[in-house]
């Protein structure tokens, strides 16, 4: 297990949220990756905690750091044509990480409810139900839908 996995233990995790007491996503002016509800291998073996891992610590990552950058470079200068060039990049970078960041909170363990079907009086699945008939139609429909794309995407290449 790689050491930043054994810092993300539910011990840690409780410690950490005493000391910070909401997902500070943006805190003291400087974006930060948000703490996980759980560890990176928590969700094998549908995602892999070296995925898992890797998303936050590096993809994740780089969209806060390209973000806080791009930041100080606004607030750094006072050209006008420099902070309109720059506005693009604080949106996509903050957008991903934004985009990330709710990304991990709809992930769960199976210990937490995570890949549990909605109760079928919920609107989604009344939605799924009535669009596509079940989960399981909706699921097959997916799977129809990437098998043909990775067979356009295939044939673009070749
Ligand atoms: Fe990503």
């Amino acid at each position: 297990m790689a050491m930043s996995s054994l810092l993300r233990t539910s011990a840690a995790r409780r410690a950490m949220t005493s000391v910070r007491s909401s997902p500070a996503v943006f805190a003291r002016g400087k974006a930060t990756l948000p703490d996980l509800d759980y560890d990176f291998g928590a969700l094998e073996p549908y995602i892999s905690g070296e995925i898992m891992e890797l998303h936050y610590t590096k993809h994740h990552q780089t969209y806060v750091n390209s973000y806080n950058v791009a930041v100080e470079k606004f607030e750094s200068t006072s050209d006008v044509k420099a902070k309109v060039e720059l506005q693009s990049l604080i949106n996509f970078h903050g957008g991903g990480h934004l985009n990330h960041s709710l990304f991990w909170k709809n992930l769960a363990p199976r210990s937490s409810g995570g890949g549990e079907l909605l109760e079928s009086k919920s609107p989604l699945t009344k939605a799924i139900q009535g669009k596509y008939g079940s989960y399981d139609q909706l699921i097959s429909a997916i799977n129809t839908q990437v098998r043909a794309f990775t067979f356009q995407r295939v044939m673009t290449f070749c």
